[in-house]
């Protein structure tokens, strides 16, 4: 189908990004929220892009007036998605406030309208199932901030039909994404390995084995992730990490059950940055230890920490979730790694992998158990 006309629903910090890109890739963009101060928000936000793109030698001063007369806002949610091709959702991650909001998009939107959600986590053929038009029901999950990051994960539901996924490819494409595509399932292709991450490192640091400085700096020194994983966490909030992960854990069991040590954290409001505390302390910007290094060898670190996700990567594949080239290019492009998984299995050797696995089997069970394709 063709799309000439998007509705972001939504204009926060994911909606705003997603109303610059498309507004910037050519479509007739109308973006919603609650009320006009929400609106006004998201419309500085959107402001500060084309400005900063102007800057920057990106944007002619031409271009930027452009984008922003490609956009219209509305308080009124039937009004915005009556005369649209394609919804994006952009709401708070909470399903029952999505799925009141797809009731509504159904009821308002021209039966061939396609209804995508930027969630997060969520599951996707849920959402379709509120609608009458499942079919026309997909995940489009964008990375922050919108305007830099590549990547878009098209989340493929249970009745999601091939012409639906055709048109969010392309939307994707225009919208200058590249685009990967994930069979609906927690997590998707990205949080799912990023939360296997984030567990290993929060058992060491809960175990004592290593304090938070040593496991970001061997992760950033010797696996080459731009940011160490808590460092991360701190960033992106302790709450929302533990938002994802528990829905992990509720929907895929105990192998993915989230540390006490989060959770304890986030009871105490020690969020990470935003509460001026998380795994580190700041204060005026500025980062500061919390505790004294350990001793702990970072080779041994990055080995305890990479293998559970080597191996959900593998289990991604196996279970047909995603393709192996479509998880390394998700890993490389939502997270800034240098190498995807695959990419490290290959460097490392699938003799390694297995044996290092088997050895974490012996001494933690089997949630650590070399998948199919090693055996
Ligand atoms: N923040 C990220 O890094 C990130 C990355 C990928 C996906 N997401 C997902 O994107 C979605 C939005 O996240 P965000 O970070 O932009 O949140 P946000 O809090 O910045 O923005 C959410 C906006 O939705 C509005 N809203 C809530 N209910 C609404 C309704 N019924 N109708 C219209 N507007 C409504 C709110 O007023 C707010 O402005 C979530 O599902 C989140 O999981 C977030």
């Amino acid at each position: 189908m063709k799309v000439n006309k998007i509705a972001v629903i939504g204009a926060g910090l994911m909606g705003a990004g997603i109303s610059y890109v498309s507004a910037a890739s050519g479509y007739e963009v109308i973006m919603t929220d609650l009320d006009e101060a929400a609106i006004n928000r998201g419309l500085s936000r959107i402001k500060y892009y084309v400005e900063s793109g102007v800057k920057r030698g990106k944007l002619s001063p031409e271009d930027g007036e452009k984008i922003i007369s490609r956009l219209a806002t509305t308080t009124n949610l039937s009004k915005a998605v009556s005369d649209v091709d394609l919804v994006i959702e952009a709401v708070f991650e909470n399903m029952d406030v999505k799925k009141k909001l797809f009731r509504e998009m159904d009821r308002a939107a021209k039966p061939q309208t396609i209804l995508a959600s930027n969630t997060s986590s969520l599951s996707i053929t849920e959402l379709g199932k509120v609608t009458n038009r499942p079919d026309k029901v997909i995940g489009m999950h964008y990375f922050s901030p919108v305007p830099a990051m590549k990547l878009l994960e098209v989340i493929i539901g249970k009745d999601t039909t091939d012409d639906t996924v055709q048109t969010a490819l392309e939307v994707g494409e225009k919208q200058r994404k590249i685009t990967v595509k994930a069979i609906d399932s927690p997590g998707f292709i990205v949080n799912r390995l990023r939360a296997q991450i984030s567990r290993a490192v929060l058992q060491i640091y809960e175990q004592g084995l290593a304090s938070a400085e040593e496991i970001d700096t061997a992760m950033k020194e010797k696996f080459g992730t731009p940011m160490g994983s808590l460092e991360l966490t701190d960033f992106v909030g302790l709450d929302v990490s533990l938002g994802t992960g528990s829905t992990l854990e509720r929907e895929l069991g105990d192998c993915y059950k989230v540390p006490e040590i989060l959770k304890k954290y986030v009871e105490e409001g020690r969020i990470g940055r935003k509460a001026g505390k998380g795994f580190y302390a700041y204060e005026d910007d500025q980062k500061r230890s919390l505790e004294e290094p350990k001793g702990a060898d970072p080779d041994w670190l990055v080995n305890r920490i990479i293998m559970p996700y080597l191996r959900e990567a593998m289990i991604e594949f196996e279970t047909g979730i995603a393709s192996k080239d479509d998880i390394d290019k998700a890993m490389k492009l939502g997270s800034n790694y240098k190498e995807g998984p695959f990419e490290t299995i290959e460097r490392l050797g699938l003799d390694v992998v297995r044996e290092e696995l088997k050895k974490l089997q012996q001494e933690f069970g089997d949630c650590y158990s070399p998948p199919k394709m090693l055996h």
